[in-house]
């Protein structure tokens, strides 16, 4: 049975609201904001612990060096957002994580799921807790669903997978996980396939699905990224609402700050493959001391701005991962790269209490009223003016002298 007529590809971007005959529905998105400050604490124990993780392919033109060095601790109802620009290795760290990288990956380091190193585990232990304790949710959950099965059947199917329960029992499962996030006549929309859903209806089945067997861990890559945004900040609301109903960590991976803003607890910040600051949310956002951070942050448009002043892209484009610049890999792109920069790479340090950065030149950052400022076209690189540079921007971007680092002389 049809619930909402079938959609068009123009209509990729509706929400539910806007389905005719759904008027469900469109109570349904009239809803009261859940934040992170509503949302439950984290709690001290650790369920997923990455350590040193490095994932290489083997091509014809040389080693893709996609993951290079990444370690991270989830907790319990922890939301750790990896952010980072296209190509950064976001996916295929998590793959790693997930169990889905091609045969021909090399992949070294530890990856802990409750002290148990998934790395070394036997391919069914493996298997056993992927899909089940370790879930996720894609961008597209079209490639995700198959078009010819009901969404009842998957997500029953996603339950008899893992236990041994008559299957009338999985769709109770099944009708009860459709219920959590948010779908209307859940009773009706398990009979209906995927197609009949919204794109943003659709996206919280794969929320059911990731969720159905009571996981530690989801990890949501870009999972609201084919959305609009109004769409967008219902699914990461109903996300966060999730996490506490089953007690599961989330791992948030998106090119877009913006979107873990309001919804990470941690953000870690991921450049040619290694993150390159971690930290507190509010510390990343407030504190940036890595440039890539603050040119990640100067490029959200804002609203209040006007001209220039309104987004700041970062120019250039990211390293090549089969051949690395010498030095950070950041330096052909930064405003604030000097000599060292280009010889050697910087390691992460604490820069603040739970805050680590990977720049030789993070002081300068502390320095600025307005780390975006570095990113302002008119704003004067270090190599260009030797000492000016070292001066720190104010609010209006222009660099005034008033110490000087080691390395710039
Ligand atoms: N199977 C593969 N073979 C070779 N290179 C790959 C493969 N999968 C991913 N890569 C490369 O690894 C890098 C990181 O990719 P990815 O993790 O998907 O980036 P993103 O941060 O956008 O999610 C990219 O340069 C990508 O081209
Ligand atoms: S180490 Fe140098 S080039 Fe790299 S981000 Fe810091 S200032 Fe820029
Ligand atoms: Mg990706």
């Amino acid at each position: 049975m049809s619930i909402n007529p079938p959609l068009s590809p123009g209509d990729k971007l509706s929400t539910g609201a806007e389905s005719p005959g759904s008027l469900a529905e469109a109570a349904e998105e009239v809803h009261t904001a859940y934040t992170l400050a509503d949302s439950k604490p984290p709690l001290d124990e650790e369920v997923l612990k990455v350590e040193n993780l490095t994932v290489g392919f083997p091509t014809d033109d040389g080693l893709v060096q996609a993951v290079r060095g990444v370690s991270y601790t989830l907790r319990a109802r922890e939301v750790l957002g990896i952010v980072g620009e296209s190509g950064s290795g976001k996916s295929v760290s998590s793959m790693a994580v997930m169990g889905l990288l091609p045969r021909n990956a090399r992949i070294n380091g530890r990856i802990l799921y409750r002290d148990r190193d998934m790395l070394t585990m036997r391919p069914n232990e493996q298997r056993a807790l992927r899909g089940e304790k370790i879930a996720m949710i894609f961008q597209d959950p079209m490639t995700s669903l198959n078009p010819v099965h009901t969404v009842g059947d998957q997500l029953a199917e996603a339950v008899l997978a893992h236990h041994l329960v008559p299957r009338r029992a999985a769709l109770t499962k099944a009708r009860e996980m459709l219920d959590l996030v948010g779908i209307p006549q859940a009773d009706k929309r398990l009979k209906a396939y995927p197609h009949e859903f919204s794109g943003g209806m659709r996206q919280r089945v794969m929320i059911a699905m990731a969720i159905i067997n009571d996981p530690d861990v989801i990890i949501a890559d870009e999972p609201t990224t084919a959305l609009d945004v109004t769409v967008q900040a219902q699914i990461l609301e109903k996300l966060l609402e999730v996490k506490d109903a089953v007690n599961a960590a989330i791992l948030m991976i998106t090119h877009d700050l913006g979107v873990i803003a309001g919804m990470a607890h941690r953000t870690l910040v991921m450049y040619a493959g290694k993150p390159v600051e971690i930290g507190g949310t509010d510390s990343v956002f407030y504190q940036p001391r890595m440039p890539y951070t603050a040119g990640l942050l100067g490029s959200i448009p804002s609203l209040e701005g006007e001209g220039e002043d309104r987004l700041r892209p970062i120019t250039g484009t990211p390293p090549s991962l089969v051949h690395l610049p010498s030095g950070c890999p950041f330096s052909p792109r930064c405003p604030l790269a000097t000599e060292v920069c280009r010889e050697t790479e910087p390691d992460l340090v604490t820069v603040g209490e739970d805050h680590r950065a990977a720049c030789h030149h993070s002081d300068r950052l502390a320095e600025a009223e307005d780390p975006t400022a570095f990113f302002r076209p008119d704003a004067v690189r270090a190599e260009d003016e030797g000492d000016e540079a070292e001066g720190t921007p104010g609010t209006d971007g222009v660099s005034r002298t008033d110490e000087k680092s080691e390395e710039g002389r």
